[in-house]
């Protein structure tokens, strides 16, 4: 198995399937979660191919949009031992917040680095702008109406730092919390 070739091919893969994906789930959020895993995983002892075709291939299957693909059709396509096409089967699944809202101290390790890199990107000035983008694309409202894109800040982006599993992820939300926080105030202050 040539993990540097897999890499690469799942790479093209991914980018032909999501590169005009809304704009909020992106090629280019594939790339931001990608990298703040790897740098994640530097602190950390793990697999780092495993990290890498998590990242890659975590919003493939995403219930928000029709597919295309599935995860395992790519993995067959691919010359990938079959423990760690089992062990991203395994893992995929259980790093959507909406379906399981909770830590999970049994998950894989490599699970719990992408897990906090995919909800990083969901914080901060960056998450502020996917939120709406992803309910521009859905022609939701601003505000006022019950499935608002503001609401999304109350029901989840304003709580997602008590969803992060390490120190190191913890750290670098304390700012993109606060820039979160700002911008809802001075938001609900606006409209007023
Ligand atoms: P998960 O699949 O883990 O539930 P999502 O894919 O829902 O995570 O979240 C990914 C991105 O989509 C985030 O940036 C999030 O803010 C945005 N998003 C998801 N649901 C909504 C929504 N109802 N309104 C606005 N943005 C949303
Ligand atoms: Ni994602």
């Amino acid at each position: 198995m040539d993990k540097k070739e897999i890499i690469k091919q799942t790479e093209e893969y991914v980018k032909n399937i999501m590169v005009d994906k809304e704009p909020g789930h992106d090629f280019l959020h594939i790339q931001r979660v990608r990298k703040m895993a790897l740098f994640i995983a530097k602190s950390l002892q793990s697999d780092v191919f495993l990290v890498e075709m998590l990242s890659l291939l975590h919003d493939i299957e995403d219930h928000k949009f029709e597919n295309n693909d599935s995860v395992e059709d790519i993995l067959n396509r691919l010359n990938i031992d079959e423990d760690y096409k089992e062990k991203i089967l395994y893992v995929l699944p259980h790093l959507s917040f909406s379906k399981y809202p909770r830590l999970d101290d049994s998950f894989p390790i490599e699970g719990k680095i992408v897990s906090d890199a995919d909800r990083l990107d969901a914080i901060g000035a960056i998450g502020i702008a996917r939120a709406f983008s992803y309910g521009g694309s859905k022609n939701r409202r601003m505000y006022g109406s019950d499935d608002s894109t503001i609401k999304h800040f109350d029901e989840k982006l304003l709580i997602l730092d008590q969803y992060l599993y390490f120190d190191i992820s913890k750290e670098i939300a304390k700012r993109r919390m606060a820039i979160l926080g700002e911008f809802y105030s001075e938001f609900l202050e606006e409209i007023k």
